[in-house]
């Protein structure tokens, strides 16, 4: 085969390649170690010497050639994928966005932020605490001894070591007591309540997790409460009724909404009352929600015990308050009219689109 003819067939044989990998197939037929060109180059030796020369001269520069063919063919395929991979991912900037589907407040955030928000309104700061608790937080210090049966009614989770998660928010009282009584000791101002210096008003609200091994359609193993206390040298339980029965109006949004309080039993307050509000579904008729008594419980409240303020040093004597513990689920299935506690937590977004 003559250097023209080989020079040809690269070019036309170059020219019908469209991928790398096949252009390298092809590469290997003409430069190659068994390709034509080297074929050539082998075959310069049976030339007679003094035309090996301009032979080999010739052949270099037919290689030289066939190389340029084929810079130029591999560029022109890379140009032509790039092309290819942009067209492929361009982006039109016309089409409407995919982003539009709008994520939204969970409904137990959303009752926890109107109860934050109305508390805060009427002077109520937002406290916390861990929800990993000492045996002493959860229950000795809210007056309920070892051995005390209330201990049982609580259903705790106790862990390795000890500790316990909480199984309600009332351990935050005795924290946030006891925080306030180190403060008011080492400020200038305040000697301590029994030392001449008053004791600045307490009055937090403590939303939160709590825990306690339990199942069922109004009961969930985590569920969340808030806590309330007000401690000042004149707090009286009118002012727990006042303060209460307000809140579950706006909470409600129903002006006149009817309230009771039944007496009731907890080792932290004395005396101790549930709170009732009229049935927001119903309107006091009777139904299915209310178990048709037209009334439905929403939290537990009372005086702040002696022995509680005792386990902080609060002097009983000269301090009053109130607290109490709600039920956050509780209150955010009246107000969406949920049926089922455990749909709070089982994330079906059919049911949490409803609050979008
Ligand atoms: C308490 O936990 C007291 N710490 C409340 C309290 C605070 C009384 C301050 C006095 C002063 P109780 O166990 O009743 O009380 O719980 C309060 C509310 O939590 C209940 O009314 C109910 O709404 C809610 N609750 C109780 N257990 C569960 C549960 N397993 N799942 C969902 N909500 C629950
Ligand atoms: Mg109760």
């Amino acid at each position: 085969m003559n250097l023209d003819e080989i020079l040809k067939d690269a070019e036309r044989e170059f020219a019908a390649t469209g991928s790398l990998p096949i252009l390298d197939q092809v590469k290997a037929r003409y430069l190659g170690k068994s390709g034509a060109i080297t074929a050539q180059m082998k075959s310069l030796g049976a030339l007679p010497v003094e035309e090996r020369k301009a032979a080999g001269a010739r052949i270099n520069q037919v290689k030289d050639q066939v190389e340029a063919l084929l810079r130029e063919r591999r560029d022109a395929i890379q140009a032509a994928e790039l092309e290819r991979q942009l067209a492929a991912e361009s982006l039109d900037v016309t089409l409407p966005g995919r982003g539009d589907a709008v994520a939204s407040l969970h409904p137990v955030t959303r009752t926890l932020a109107r109860i934050e928000a109305l508390f805060s309104s009427i002077g109520f700061e937002v406290a916390d605490g861990p929800e990993i608790e000492t045996d002493f937080y959860n229950f000795t210090a809210l007056n309920i001894p070892e051995n005390h049966p209330a201990r049982a009614m609580h259903d705790t989770f106790y862990l390795e070591g000890g500790n316990l998660l909480r199984t309600h928010t009332s351990p935050v009282q005795v924290r946030y007591m006891q925080n306030v009584m180190k403060l008011a000791g080492q400020s200038q101002e305040f000697h301590g309540p029994t030392g001449g210096g008053a004791l600045p008003p307490i009055r937090i609200i403590a939303p939160g997790r709590v825990y306690r091994c339990d199942s069922d359609v109004t009961h969930t193993p985590m569920f969340h409460q808030v806590e309330g206390l007000w401690v000042d040298e004149s707090i009286s339980f009118a002012d727990l009724k006042g303060i209460l029965a307000d809140f579950m109006a706006r909470f409600f949004e129903r002006d006149n909404l009817p309230v009771r309080f039944r007496p009731s039993f907890f080792p932290f307050t004395e005396p101790s009352a549930e709170m009732d509000i009229g049935c927001v579904i119903c309107e006091g008729a009777g139904c299915r929600v209310c178990s048709h008594t037209g009334w439905l419980e929403v939290l537990g409240c009372g005086m702040v015990h002696p022995n509680v303020f005792g386990h902080v040093g609060i002097d009983a004597e000269r301090y009053q308050g109130f607290a109490f513990g709600l039920g956050v689920e509780r209150l955010a299935m009246l107000r969406y009219g949920v049926d089922d506690l455990r749909l709070f937590f089982e994330n079906d977004v059919r049911f949490l689109k409803q609050f979008a």
